[in-house]
């Protein structure tokens, strides 16, 4: 069957109507080269690169319908929790060359992945640091159109409003993944998502959410604006 890609309702993101499932994809910034093995497919003249949205938060957040990521041609993004860069890669072809990534990752083995990953990409640049300390990469990042956060910390939601309180410009989103076990494994996920839903509200506005299940267990995708 012959594949059509077609602009999906978000910018810089597309899908598929070969009958399957939602399938997603962005077009690939450097055409030939995958980042973690994933499918590449021509069409139009162009490349794209399948979005395994059971690999990724922010595509599976999309995969269930998520209304708004902020995330579009052209958006500066703060990644905190980048990885060896799946996710981040995908956001890096969504932004283009117009735009820029700064990878954050605290794990000096997720940087070593992500290095040669961001040389192919000129608008991706890795940091390693804490996302606990943004002081420490103040120097390296800009005021932000995004702030995007995966990372398995108990203090998820103070990292997340610490990080936008620093890079996030008025009227930016910011947009996190929150992994309930990593909170509290003894308590409800869902009472931890209300419980990181109202300590965010003080300071942002939400404008969407959506749990990731049946792609990820326990986890939550909110996406907030800044006043
Ligand atoms: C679930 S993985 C992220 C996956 C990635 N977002 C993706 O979709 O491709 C979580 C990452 O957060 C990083 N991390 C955990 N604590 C951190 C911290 N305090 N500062 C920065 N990164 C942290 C881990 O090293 C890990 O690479």
């Amino acid at each position: 069957m012959t594949i059509s890609i077609i602009q999906h309702q978000l910018q810089g993101i597309f899908t598929s109507n070969d009958g399957r499932k939602q399938v997603l994809y962005t077009r690939n910034l450097v055409p030939g080269i995958q980042v973690y093995g994933e499918k590449l497919i021509k069409y139009g003249g162009e490349e794209y690169r399948e979005w395994d949205v059971r690999k990724s938060k922010l595509g599976a957040a999309i995969a269930k319908g998520i209304s708004q990521i902020g995330i579009k041609p052209g958006s500066l993004v703060l990644y905190l929790g980048c990885a060896s860069g799946t996710s981040a890669s995908h956001v890096s072809d969504i932004v283009g060359m117009e735009g820029a990534v700064f990878a954050v990752d605290v794990a000096p083995r997720s940087l070593r992945d992500i290095v040669p990953v961001c040389a192919a990409r000129k608008n991706m640049s890795p940091i390693l640091a804490d996302a606990h300390y943004p002081g420490q990469y103040a120097h390296r990042v800009l005021q932000c159109d995004v702030v995007f956060q995966d990372i398995a910390q108990k203090d998820q939601a103070e990292i997340f409003l610490r990080n936008c309180k620093l890079f996030l410009q008025k009227g930016g989103f910011g947009l996190l993944s929150v992994k309930a076990k990593s909170i509290d494994i003894t308590k409800n996920p869902k009472h931890l998502f209300e419980m990181v839903k109202q300590k965010v509200e003080k300071e942002m506005v939400l404008v969407d959410h959506r749990n990731l299940e049946p792609f990820e267990q326990d986890h939550c995708l909110f996406v907030w604006k800044k006043r």
